[in-house]
């Protein structure tokens, strides 16, 4: 038998390390310890009963069949309608693409336009599906680096890391894991460089509905009619309606990409779970209430978490505009450690060990001396959390 049977392709698959600390999580809790985790990608509210309850109809009603491969009619039109409205985008139902997530969506449409060689330039720091996906898909993931102390590439970066080979602009704002949201001014800027290098955008707004104070979300899609022509949308719902067990994303793009990525998957997944497209139909279209106040809870709980990470000495914070995330700076922290603390994933599994509390490392986002710490949990566990993290440092 061969060294081993799982295929090269698979064999270079980094493990998903946000995944694998919620799973370390899980393992210590079980073992009777109290730990506080802020690596949770996910909101910790229940899907809004309205949509839970639109699942069960769909049920009781037989929806349980296969359905047209890019999802039903209704829910297609119902995402365009929405681009429409928050975004002034205008699609065509056809060009709105269901997947089981936009996880799902992503690997499609990596799929659909990177083709082997292709440079794919990814802004740091990223999410850590990203690079992975790339690979997988044959293309090269390049890092753009964004000027030191920031969070955001400008178009200076961008222009720098651009060669014959680039193809591909992965943006995502509000962004995991920094929780940037990129300025109209700021996304237009990116698009001149876009439009000059005939390069095409993947922007995943998955959060889009999650941006406080006075941050707006803006797709770079709606700037010009001829980024729009590049630009492979990415949304969903497991965000904004705290769906992440429905499995339902969408691609909005082009009309041949959108009938290429329909195409794939419908020779791959097929259509997305029948009951979670019900729920998903729900969601766009019916009251908002429960999107508002699940905001307004993390809108609290962001300005809880800033005021106390800016507070604790040697951290820097870009104060996290959207997302549920803060991505504090704690390199000086290490660089002053004297237990062994050499880089953020030491730091990281240190705060687990002494501390019982779990941060995902920067270096898991390509950006070394940060955490990532998620505020999708309750406001006591962030309270007491961070007094953990506080005594932890203190104690390096
Ligand atoms: C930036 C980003 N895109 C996409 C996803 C995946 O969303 P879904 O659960 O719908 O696949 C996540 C989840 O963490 C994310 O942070």
């Amino acid at each position: 038998m061969k060294s081993s049977r799982v295929s090269a392709r698979v064999r270079a698959l980094k493990p998903s390390e946000t995944l694998a600390l919620g799973a370390r999580a899980r393992e210590l809790r079980a073992q009777g310890h109290s730990v506080i985790s802020f690596a949770a990608g996910e909101p910790d509210f229940d899907t809004p009963e309205d949509v839970r309850e639109a699942g069960v109809q769909a049920i009781r009603a037989g929806h349980t069949r296969y359905t047209a491969v890019g999802g039903i009619p209704e829910l297609r039109a119902a995402i365009a309608e929405s681009l429409k409205r928050e975004n002034g985008l205008q699609y065509a139902p056809s060009q709105v693409v269901v997947s089981n997530g936009a996880k799902h969506s992503i690997w499609n449409a990596f799929l659909t336009l990177v083709e082997p060689g292709d440079e794919v330039l990814c802004p740091v720091p990223y999410w850590v599906t990203f690079p992975e996906l790339v690979r997988l898909v044959g293309g090269e993931p390049v890092f753009v680096h964004p000027k030191r102390g920031g969070v955001k590439i400008g178009p200076e970066e961008l222009e720098r890391a651009i060669t014959k080979r680039s193809k591909l602009l992965v943006l995502n704002s509000p962004n995991n894991p920094s929780g940037a949201v990129y300025t109209k001014e700021e996304l237009e800027k990116l698009g001149e460089v876009i439009r000059k290098h005939d390069l095409y955008v993947l922007s995943d707004e998955i959060y889009e509905q999650l941006v406080f104070g006075n941050a707006r979300h803006v797709s770079i899609a709606s700037l010009h009619p001829e980024i729009q022509e590049r630009t492979i949308l990415i949304g969903g719902v497991s965000k904004t309606w705290a769906m992440t067990g429905w499995r339902i994303g969408f691609a909005a793009a082009p009309a041949d990409l959108a009938e290429g990525m329909e195409r794939l998957q419908g020779q791959s997944t097929s259509n997305p779970a029948s009951v979670s497209q019900f729920a998903a139909l729900r969601a766009f279209t019916g009251p908002r209430d429960s999107v508002k106040s699940m905001r307004a809870c993390f809108a609290q709980r962001r300005e809880l978490i800033v005021r106390r990470l800016c507070a604790m000495p040697g951290i820097r914070l870009v104060p996290p505009e959207g997302a549920f995330y803060a991505f504090p700076d704690v390199s000086e922290r290490i660089r002053a450690a004297r237990n062994g603390v050499t880089d953020s994933a030491s730091l990281s599994d240190f705060l687990i060990d002494e501390a019982r509390i779990v941060c995902v490392p920067g270096s898991a986002f390509g950006m070394e001396g940060h955490l990532r710490l998620s505020y999708a949990i309750g406001d006591k566990d962030i309270e007491e959390g961070l007094n953990r993290l506080e005594a932890a440092l203190d104690r390096m």
